[in-house]
């Protein structure tokens, strides 16, 4: 479904981006997978590999417009271009009420969340050949602000409002741009912030890649400026 596509994927070392990377891989992409750590993304590319896949790995800090240069022009060199960019970095930040939040936390979680979905998009954007496809990682305190959710909630808030600018800048080159809320999912960072949950009431992200094979294949052409949420999506 996906032959002789590429996909970047940033934050794809576990949880979702890694399995999404892992999704698109077994459709027959070519895969860029990031994360900060090095050692957390080589698993990942053997798995790649292992499917048959051919696989870049980055090491890039998305807020970092320097690392994410490196990340754009490696993924260029490799593979000529970008026709799906999976903007899916994020940082959880502190669980913390406002008057409380540390003002360095606030500032990189806003830079990982939404400033790296700016520099990623920028940098990518110019290598992103009609028909390709943006999909942004949002999340449900993103439509609705909750107390202790902080700066990972504003950030959300703006990679909203980020979604829909870069549609309407984008609709006439034929890219479509679109949000995905993911829902609750068996993650590190869903652990991190309900430790009292039991993490086996959630799905896992290998159950919740639907949405974004959809967004990632040419079935979705015409699709841009949406909204979807994951477990509706998948459940419909
Ligand atoms: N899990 C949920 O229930 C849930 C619900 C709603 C929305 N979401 C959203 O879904 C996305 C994935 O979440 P997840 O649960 O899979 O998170 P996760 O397990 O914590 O994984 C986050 C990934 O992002 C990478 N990362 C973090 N900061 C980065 C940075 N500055 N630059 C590059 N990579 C970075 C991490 O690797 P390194 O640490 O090596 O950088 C890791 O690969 C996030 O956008 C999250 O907000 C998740």
């Amino acid at each position: 479904m996906l032959k002789d596509k590429v996909v970047l994927i940033t934050g794809a070392s576990q949880g979702l981006g890694r399995a999404l990377a892992l999704a698109y891989a077994k459709e027959g992409a070519s895969i860029v997978v990031n994360a900060r750590r090095e050692e957390a993304l080589r698993p990942v590319v053997e798995e790649i590999e292992g499917s048959g896949a051919e696989v870049l790995a980055v090491a890039a800090d998305v807020s970092e417009s320097v690392d994410v240069e490196r990340l754009v022009d490696a993924a260029v060199e490799q593979f000529g271009r970008v026709d799906v960019l999976v903007n899916n970095a994020g940082l959880l930040g502190p669980r913390v009420a406002i008057e409380e939040y540390p003002e360095g936390e606030w500032r990189r979680v806003i830079d990982a969340n939404l400033t790296g979905i700016f520099l990623v998009s920028k940098a990518a954007i110019p290598h992103i050949p009609q028909g390709g496809s943006i999909i942004n990682v949002v999340s449900g305190v993103s439509v609705e602000g909750r107390a202790e959710w902080g700066a990972y909630s504003v950030s959300k808030f703006g990679v909203e409002g980020l979604n829909q600018i870069l549609a309407a800048e984008l609709e006439e080159r034929g890219v479509r741009v679109n949000a995905v809320d993911p829902g609750g999912m068996r993650t590190d960072m869903r652990a991190s912030a309900y430790p009292e949950e039991d993490p086996m009431t959630k799905i896992t992200p290998e159950e919740n890649t639907e949405v974004f094979l959809y967004l990632a294949s040419d079935d979705s052409r015409d699709v841009t400026g949406e909204r979807f949420k994951a477990q509706d999506f998948r459940k419909a």
